[in-house]
């Protein structure tokens, strides 16, 4: 699972210099989709119950499932969220970050934090000893004490010779249910996090989610392997991780 796993993270690190204005969502699918071939391996997403690109791309209000669109032409001060899979030799990874295209308020910036911290905050408790439920409350906790709303219609999950298997991974409620967590076990942990609302609605290309407040929202997701010491966040590349 390292193997496509760390194409992942390398693409994801990547387009932080490719997403700026000016540029299409397509652009940045083609960048994606060109990156996994170039690796030798399969894009998870395509076809994926009729899913029609390499990777999803969220602009402001789109929580998540955004499709790539030659048309939509990102712009100064938007923020979008990209989410890519890569399958390589039967095994698959999936991971997402959230963008600010040139300058953004603050309030978008604290969102994109906050949501990126909520993973973190869950890491902690991604360890033998707790339970599946207390990543959940460790994101909810995080978001709501910074002002911010939990998505209740998505949820992460397990993950490995297919991309959605069981456990589902909430990003809300009670600590202390559901099976234990132990080494071995990977998930793919995804906060969801909205400026406003948590309610959402999908649009009629039968996909895209939004905020029906049309407030921003921002996804933050790396697939980890529990281990008997540290969690592994396998999709995080290096150089984001020390911070290069
Ligand atoms: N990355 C999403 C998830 O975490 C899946 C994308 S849906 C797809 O569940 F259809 F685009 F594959
Ligand atoms: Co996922």
């Amino acid at each position: 699972m390292k193997i496509p796993a760390k194409v992942t993270g390398s693409i994801l690190y990547e387009l932080r210099e490719i997403i700026k204005p000016g540029i299409s969502t397509k652009d940045i699918d083609r960048f994606v989709e060109n990156r996994i071939r170039e690796a030798g391996m399969i894009a998870s997403f395509l076809d994926y119950n009729g899913y029609p690109a390499s990777c999803c791309t969220s602009v402001n209000e789109e929580i998540v499932h955004g499709i790539p669109d030659a048309e939509r032409i990102l712009k100064d001060g938007d923020i979008v969220s990209v989410d890519i899979g890569t399958t390589g030799g039967g095994w698959v990874s999936d991971a997402a970050r959230t963008y600010p295209v040139g300058t953004i308020t603050d309030q978008a910036q604290n969102l994109i934090d906050v949501c990126k911290r909520c993973f973190f905050e869950a890491l902690e408790v991604c360890r033998e000893g707790y339970r599946l439920s207390d990543i959940g409350n460790a994101v909810q906790t995080y978001a709501e004490a910074k002002g911010f709303s939990v998505v209740r219609d998505f949820v992460g999950h397990g993950i490995g010779h297919d991309m959605h298997e069981d456990p589902q991974v909430k990003n809300y409620g009670a600590p202390g249910k559901g099976p234990k967590l132990m080494a071995g076990m990977a998930l793919a942990i995804e906060p969801m996090i909205n400026e406003g609302t948590f309610e959402m609605e999908v649009l009629l290309n039968n996909w895209t989610a939004v905020t029906t407040d049309g407030k921003l929202s921002a996804h933050y997701e790396n697939t980890v392997v529990i281990t008997d010491g540290q969690p592994e966040v396998i999709t995080l590349d290096e150089r984001e991780r020390t911070g290069v």
